[in-house]
């Protein structure tokens, strides 16, 4: 018997990336499947899902629909993710041709699931907390490790607690083993990731010694292989001086934070149930820019959350204008099914939300142009991590500015001075220092 082959699409998060990395190691280790990246070759096609907001659920039965065309006899589809965990069985209902649905909490029990027909697990009270899943990672520079599964957050907009289920830590000695033998075989940067990383350690399966995030922290940087830690995402409430201090002095931790604001208006953050004021974000953001000098700050960003009035989200303008983040992630509003917010009073026009995301989406552009004045012959330490195509060789620099560089392989993996020449938006040109 020939190999079999896996096309596998992944939509959304990083996390969504790492369960498709996972899904991958099973597929490879148990039942000798190899990943193509032509659709029509498979034996087995994938699709690991996003449900985050309304679109990409829309997008997900056209695009299936697609590939049951495109698919050579015989080959299965199935459908993993968190769309798959909402709407379980109702994706075969609407789709027939779908093989098996496979949820963003069962991704261990893909093998099983490859040989029941119509098989759906979507048990959102699954513990693969403790899980030894297979090695692959899609890029070998940098690891992506989990921390945590699920979320306890009950943000009120999102789906995500209802997708992924409670919230269990990874024994810490796991996650040390992963980034060990990561980093060992040449990821020098770790990525840590879970849903809310800085409330790590609050519940594990089974007895496990307090661990908290900022001891995990210190746990990983002090693997002698590993040469840089990233983390996403934190929760701004959970911002604690202990936690800003190991970020700040730790030489190992990227300066380069996350801070998901959603809301700048008190009112609407009180809706959402996020838990912090405007002014607990604004300080925190100005205590991390004291402590941790260069350091960058991106953000998610919701408009248009149900009651947000003009005075609300003069609010979030407000706070975009005195934090000044390097990178926004803005979204309009998207009512979730099993989401209290949905059902609020106040949902905001349609029209009035594009507006306010463009007028938001302009003004930071308009700072990223003004940043970018000020990037013009800074030099990096830039971490090459991916071949672009015409010669370029794209990597990071320690407070996350995306640099690429005129090169080849060679530069793969390696750490070097590297000067801004032409800064853009979102990415910047550069040179290597001789
Ligand atoms: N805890 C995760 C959040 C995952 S969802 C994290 O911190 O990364 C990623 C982002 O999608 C959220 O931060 C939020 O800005 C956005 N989002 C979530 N639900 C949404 C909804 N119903 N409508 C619009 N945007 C949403
Ligand atoms: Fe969603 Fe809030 Fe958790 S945004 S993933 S419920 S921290």
């Amino acid at each position: 018997m020939g190999v079999k082959r896996l096309y596998i699409e992944t939509l959304g998060c990083a996390m969504n990336v790492r369960d498709s990395e996972h899904i991958v190691a099973e597929l490879t280790r148990k039942e000798g499947y190899e990943t193509t990246d032509t659709l029509e070759e498979a034996d087995l096609i994938l699709i690991n899902t996003c449900s985050v907001r309304e679109k990409p659920v829309h997008k997900l039965f056209s695009e299936i629909g697609a590939f049951n065309k495109r698919r050579k006899p015989g080959a299965k589809i199935g459908v993993c993710g968190c769309t798959a965990s909402h709407l379980g069985e109702e994706i075969i209902k609407k789709a027939p041709f779908v093989d098996f649905v496979l949820g963003a909490r069962n991704v261990s029990k893909i093998t099983e699931v490859l040989h029941r027909p119509g098989a759906v697990e979507v048990d959102i009270d699954h513990d693969e907390s403790r899980y030894a899943f297979g090695d692959f990672r899609a890029n070998p520079y940098k690891a992506y490790v989990n921390i945590s599964i699920g979320c306890d957050k009950q943000c009120t907009f999102c789906i995500v607690p209802h997708t992924r289920g409670e919230e269990i830590s990874i024994p810490a000695e796991l996650i040390i083993r992963e980034a060990k033998k990561a980093a060992e075989s040449g990821a020098k940067e770790i990525f840590l990731l879970g849903q809310n990383v800085n409330n790590y350690g609050r519940r594990f399966s089974g007895d496990h010694p307090r661990v908290t995030f900022t001891d995990l922290l210190k746990m990983v940087s002090e693997i002698d292989a590993v040469e840089r830690i990233r983390f996403t995402s934190p929760h701004p409430l959970h911002m604690d001086d202990d936690f800003l201090r190991e970020f700040a002095t730790n030489p190992k931790i990227c300066k380069s934070m996350h801070m998901p604001l959603q809301s700048g208006s008190t009112r609407i953050l009180k809706a959402m149930k996020r838990g912090y004021t405007k002014e607990w974000f604004l300080e925190r953001a100005q205590k991390l820019r004291e402590m941790a000098p260069g350091v960058t700050i991106g953000t998610d960003i919701i408009v248009a959350f149900p009651g947000e009035t003009e005075e609300d989200f003069e609010d979030t303008m407000e706070v975009l204008e005195r934090v000044r983040f390097e990178q926004v992630f803005s979204f309009k509003y998207s009512p979730r099914p099993l989401t209290p917010a949905k059902d609020y009073e106040g949902q905001v026009p349609d029209e009035v939300g594009s507006a306010r995301l463009s007028r938001l989406q302009a003004r930071h552009n308009e700072i990223l142009d003004e940043l970018k004045a000020q990037r013009l012959g800074e030099v990096h330490d830039v971490y090459f991590e991916e071949l672009r195509p015409g010669g370029t060789v794209a990597g990071r620099s320690d407070n996350n500015l995306a640099i690429s560089v005129k090169g080849s392989e060679e530069l793969l993996g390696k750490t070097v001075k590297v000067r801004i020449v032409e800064p853009g938006r979102t990415a910047h040109r550069g040179e290597v220092v001789a």
